[in-house]
């Protein structure tokens, strides 16, 4: 052991955070914030809805304060995101013109619109971008269905990378996806990858948002997807990282019935069971080890939110008490974190 204390000391890669709130009000974060990460990414208040709701009617307010917050904590910013390749998470009016869908033309104009104004506003003072979020599709298609599909195929990916570059030429940019590393969508994004560097597109990192799920962590179909990326000199930044103890495979597999019966049957409300928080930590410590081999090629490891309280999966896919990260509720060490640190610093 070198003695170090905290994640960021004991790590070979930058580690960094999703925010919930509004950080910059909430001094009680601060510290476990500025000890542990050096990179800060905001988990909704960049995202397109958040900051251009109708067109041309900017919302820069609270990403404004998150970037001020931030550099003035001496913490890096990664940019969430600029196109969100689903519809759902597109803001109504990008898509569509008057009672059409929009035509490849203006949906590439709106995007560059909003490519400049975003990427530019915060020239030189974000590290990261995530470029373009969940494009790849979850069945045999290659591209999600969407509006940008349709409309561009595979052309808006490559434009947004080059948009971005062009407003910021020092961010590095990347390419974020869900489940990128399993069989299928591996290919996929092998494929992509191809096709941009083919094209010379400034596509710099790739992210695996590593949303996992206690027992199901695919640890094979991540070191295959990690050696992969190596051998192609590819950088990879674990962009969400967290480990949800209540696997939700088993509920979409399921019908409402079940849904119903596992809302109000709540094992953990009052905290989570001692043997699941164990199994959690040896889980997170065999990621970990596995990072480490890829040390070269991994830029940056990001969990998403900084503990229990506010991770996002307390509210999806129905309300319950979640326990996926590495500080509980109290913002006190779990057995996770001391696993992870153990495997830092052997
Ligand atoms: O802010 C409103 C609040 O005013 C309102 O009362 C409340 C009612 O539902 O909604 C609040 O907004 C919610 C927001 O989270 C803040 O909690 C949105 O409805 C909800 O859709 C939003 O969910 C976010 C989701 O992305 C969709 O944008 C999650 O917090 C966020 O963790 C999640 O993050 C995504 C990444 O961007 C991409 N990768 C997957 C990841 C997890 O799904």
């Amino acid at each position: 052991s070198h003695g170090a204390d905290t994640l960021k000391e004991a790590s070979p890669f930058p580690m960094g955070v999703g925010i919930r709130d509004r950080v910059f009000e909430l001094p009680g974060d601060w510290p476990l914030l500025t000890a542990h990460y050096e990179y800060v990414t905001p988990e909704n208040d960049m995202k397109p809805v958040a900051v251009q709701p109708q067109p041309g009617q900017w919302r820069f307010e609270t990403a404004d304060r998150f970037v001020d917050f931030a550099l003035s904590k001496k913490l890096k910013v990664v940019g969430h995101c600029l196109v969100w390749a689903k519809d759902d998470r597109t803001p109504p009016w990008f898509a569509t013109d008057g009672d059409k869908p929009a035509s490849r033309e203006v949906l590439l104009a709106r995007m560059k619109t909003h490519i400049d104004t975003v990427v530019g506003r915060y020239r030189g003072k974000i590290a990261m971008w995530d470029v373009v979020n969940e494009a790849l599709d979850d069945g045999s298609a290659y591209l999600r269905d969407s509006s940008w599909s349709r409309a561009c195929g595979e052309e808006f990916i490559a434009k947004a990378f080059v948009y971005a570059h062009a407003a910021d030429p020092d961010a590095l940019l990347i390419y974020n996806d869900y489940n990128n590393e399993l069989d299928g969508k591996f290919e996929k994004m092998v494929r992509l990858i191809e096709s941009l560097h083919a094209q010379q597109v400034p596509m710099h990192a790739i992210g695996l948002q590593g949303h996992y799920e206690l027992d199901m962590v695919p640890f094979e179909a991540l070191e295959r997807t990690l050696a992969a990326m190596q051998r192609m000199g590819m950088k990879v930044v674990v962009s969400e990282l967290d480990i949800d103890v209540i696997p939700r495979g088993r509920w979409w597999a399921n019908n409402g019935a079940e849904r119903a019966t596992l809302s109000k049957y709540d094992p953990y409300k009052d905290g989570c069971p001692p043997e699941i928080l164990q199994r959690q930590a040896e889980q997170y410590a065999r990621l970990f080890q596995l990072f480490r081999k890829y040390s070269d090629t991994i830029l940056r490891i990001s969990f998403w939110n900084l503990h229990d309280g506010q991770s996002w999966l307390n509210d999806f896919p129905w309300k319950r008490a979640n326990h996926p990260l590495l500080f509980d509720r109290e913002k006190k060490p779990k057995p996770a974190y001391h696993a992870v640190m153990r495997e830092l610093k052997p």
